[in-house]
């Protein structure tokens, strides 16, 4: 099938070459040039675990291009994906600006039926919202072409989004228009061979289940989170509580981690435009709302601890931070906790020396006129002559370091862990003073 992907970012490019990889025609689109730029000449704008290899593959295959044409973007797909970005406006509902825009583009220069699917995160009554663009700008022009506008909201995780994507546990499509569906469950049938994955329900059911879906997994980590405070203060352990838990089935271990709170591109804007959504129409969820501030009180938690043991005034102190994606196999960062980790160490007066096995681009971008921030080659260069090692992100490399190196490496033998990596008597039992999350 001819495909058209507008927005080129972690789910467009993502997507894209999946679809390419199982034999469609995709043309990419993206307003920014530069990202266009380097994939024509066959670099990946972002860290993905596999992406390097299906992008290029299929683009060798004449099967993925890539355009910065609108006009050649709208004539080439029948379907016509959105997957463009929805940040969180000034009141933190979404901003539509830019799926609006993509709308208004598909109107100008479509000139045959279009399957317009919104993949973007966006609130129930989008897809309403691109209708009316689309028949607007097509009024506009006096031209009289069918369309239709499908949700079909992705479940992708970053870290693992080829994996994800090819192997989709559910494919939620909101439409009510039968071609549109059909056409559908042609494009996934690749990605559903043993079991049909394609849940079909109406328009708004399917833009809120994505919303659903990222609040109830917030919903969970700041529940832990909680439970970890409280475990602190009772002397309870609360690995071992999140074991008691996760094994019943009705509860199941995912995404039950206690940490420095949750960030990404996803969650945090996600659960604010819900309660945004919720408070439009006369509704004010109490639920979602503890989430968010629990993740709130919660990103502050690590440095808490550091200025409780070192005093509120870190001047003349060095920290060696392990980790500044929002997670690990990414080098997103966006509102990640390291953030806010960085900006109350440096507040505070001390300086940070910083390292992620792929993010240190994307962190070198944000600090660029900062100064008291400095990033290291390795994991180990970064705490030589700290007082104390900071832990943000839970990369696979930081799970087992050579302790007795660290300590020779650190100043002071003090490691603040956001992510629980260790083993608390193990590590105290190194000659370390260790500081987790809950236990
Ligand atoms: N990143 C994730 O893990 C994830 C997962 C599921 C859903 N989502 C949702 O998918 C959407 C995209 O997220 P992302 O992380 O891929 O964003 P991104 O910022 O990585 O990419 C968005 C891309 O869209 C481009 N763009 C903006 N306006 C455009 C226009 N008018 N025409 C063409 N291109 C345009 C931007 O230049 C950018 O390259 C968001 O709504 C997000 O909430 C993201």
């Amino acid at each position: 099938m001819k495909v058209t992907l507008i927005g080129t970012g972690y789910v467009g490019l993502v997507t894209g070459a999946c679809l390419a990889d199982v034999g469609n025609d995709v043309l990419c689109f993206d307003v920014d040039a530069r990202k266009i730029a380097m994939l024509e000449g066959g670099e990946i704008p972002i860290y993905e675990p596999g992406l390097r290899e299906i992008v290029r593959a299929n683009a060798a295959a004449g099967r993925l291009t890539f355009t910065t044409d609108a006009k050649q973007a709208t004539r080439h797909g029948r379907i016509q994906m959105i997957a463009v970005g929805t940040p969180p406006g000034e009141d933190g509902s979404a901003d539509l600006s830019h799926v609006l825009a993509a709308a208004r583009n598909i109107a100008e220069h479509m000139d045959a039926p279009k399957i317009v699917v919104d993949k973007s995160t966006v609130p129930v009554g989008t897809a309403d919202k691109v209708r009316a663009a689309i028949a607007e700008g097509l009024k506009k022009r006096g031209a009289d072409i069918a369309f239709s506008v499908v949700s079909n909201p992705e479940f992708l995780k970053e870290g693992a989004a080829v994996e994800d994507f090819m192997r989709p546990d559910r494919i939620v499509v909101g439409a009510d228009d039968p071609v549109a569906v059909t056409a559908l469950r042609e494009l996934y049938g690749p990605f559903q061979r043993s079991h049909d994955r394609l849940q079909v329900m109406d328009v708004r059911s399917a833009e809120l289940t994505k919303y659903a879906a990222n609040a109830m997994l917030a919903t969970r980590i700041s529940f832990m989170n909680e439970l970890a405070l409280l475990a602190e203060r009772l002397g309870a352990d609360i690995e071992h509580v999140r074991i008691g838990i996760g094994s019943d089935p009705r509860i199941g271990y995912h995404f039950l981690y206690p940490g420095t709170g949750y960030g990404g591109s996803c969650f945090p804007k996600d659960v604010t435009a819900l309660l945004r959504t919720a408070q439009e129409h006369g509704l004010d969820l109490k639920v979602v709302g503890a989430v968010e501030e629990a993740n709130e009180r919660q990103k502050g938690v690590l440095v808490d601890k550091v200025l409780k043991k070192f005093g509120s005034d870190l001047a003349g102190r060095k920290f060696a931070l392990w980790g500044l994606a929002f997670k690990p196999n990414t080098d997103d960062m966006r509102e990640a906790p390291s953030l806010v980790i960085i900006e109350r160490l440096l507040k505070a007066g001390a300086t940070v020396t910083a390292f992620d096995p792929v993010a240190m681009e994307e962190a070198e971008k944000t600090y660029k006129s900062e100064s008291g921030i400095t990033f290291a080659g390795t994991a180990m260069q970064a705490t030589q002559g700290a007082d104390a090692l900071l832990i943000a992100t839970e990369w696979k490399a930081f799970r087992s370091p050579d302790f007795d190196a660290l300590k020779a490496s650190l100043k002071s033998p003090v490691i603040f862990d956001g992510r629980n990596l260790y083993e608390p008597a193990v590590v105290r039992s190194k000659g370390f003073e260790y500081y987790p999350i809950g236990r």
